[in-house]
């Protein structure tokens, strides 16, 4: 069985994913973090994310594997070194969704992110996915939140077990709130597999909903598939 699950970000996408990997046995696949992989290689190696052509000729020679979960989340390496914090700083952020809207780069992509569901459960997150790269997906979610929702969460989880000033925490809402503004307007408008609700997908507003009522709902649509 194929779970896709897509939405903008800070939706929830990777902890529930997360969630439901556990509670079925399912493998996880964060295709996000195979983009974020492809831009953090460029910026490293001062590949020019406007060289289509070259971004795309970086992305082919990179092998991208996934490791065993650390602090709750599956490690990334590329070409074997462990990339896991490295591709999650706001440069990596802020460059991503143009190394994602290459279409170049998305055809690299493709083949592992179909390869890592051969022969087993999987739910797999991102942007495309009921879309694009699993369309047959026996069931299809589509994620969304408030945007100022979504930017609460992703500092609050930024900071997490730490103590933070409430005026800067403030500040830094409204900088990340403007920050994933912009990238989902990159993803929902770019050519090349856009960020879009599928059809068929069930649309679920988690703002608010804790993530176990979430993947308690999701048990239920498996149930019903199944
Ligand atoms: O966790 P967050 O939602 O912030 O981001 P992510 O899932 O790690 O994805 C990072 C970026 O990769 C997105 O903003 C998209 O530009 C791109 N992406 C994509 O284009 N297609 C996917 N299937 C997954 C991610
Ligand atoms: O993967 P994506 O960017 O869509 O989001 P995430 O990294 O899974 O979630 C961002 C933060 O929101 C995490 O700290 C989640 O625990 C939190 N979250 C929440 O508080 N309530 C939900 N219903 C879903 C996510």
């Amino acid at each position: 069985m194929i779970i896709a699950i897509d939405g903008p970000a800070g939706s929830g996408k990777s902890t529930i994913a997360r969630e439901v990997a556990r509670r079925f046995g399912f493998a996880k696949l964060d295709t996000g973090a195979m983009y974020r992989s492809v831009a953090l290689a460029a910026l490293r190696r001062g590949v020019d994310l406007d060289d289509a052509d070259a971004v795309v000729a970086l992305a082919r020679g990179l092998s991208i594997t996934f490791g065993s979960e650390c602090h709750g989340n599956v490690s990334v390496f590329v070409d074997g070194e462990d990339v896991s914090e490295a591709i999650r700083t706001p440069e990596v952020d802020r460059n991503v969704s143009a190394a994602a809207a290459n279409a170049g780069v998305r055809a690299a992509m493709l083949a592992p992110q179909r390869l890592f569901a051969e022969g087993r459960d999987v739910v797999a997150e991102g942007r495309d996915i009921g879309s694009v790269v699993f369309p047959n997906a026996e069931l299809k979610v589509f994620l969304t939140a408030d945007p100022r929702e979504r930017a609460r969460r992703r500092v609050l989880q930024r900071h997490e077990g730490e103590h933070v000033d409430a005026a800067l925490l403030d500040a830094e809402i409204e900088q990340t709130l403007a920050d994933i503004e912009r990238r989902d307007a990159i993803d929902s408008q770019r050519a090349a597999a856009p960020l879009v609700c599928p059809v068929d997908a069930v649309r679920i507003d988690s703002t608010s909903f804790t993530v176990e009522e979430i993947v308690n709902r999701i048990e239920r649509l498996i149930a019903e598939r199944r």
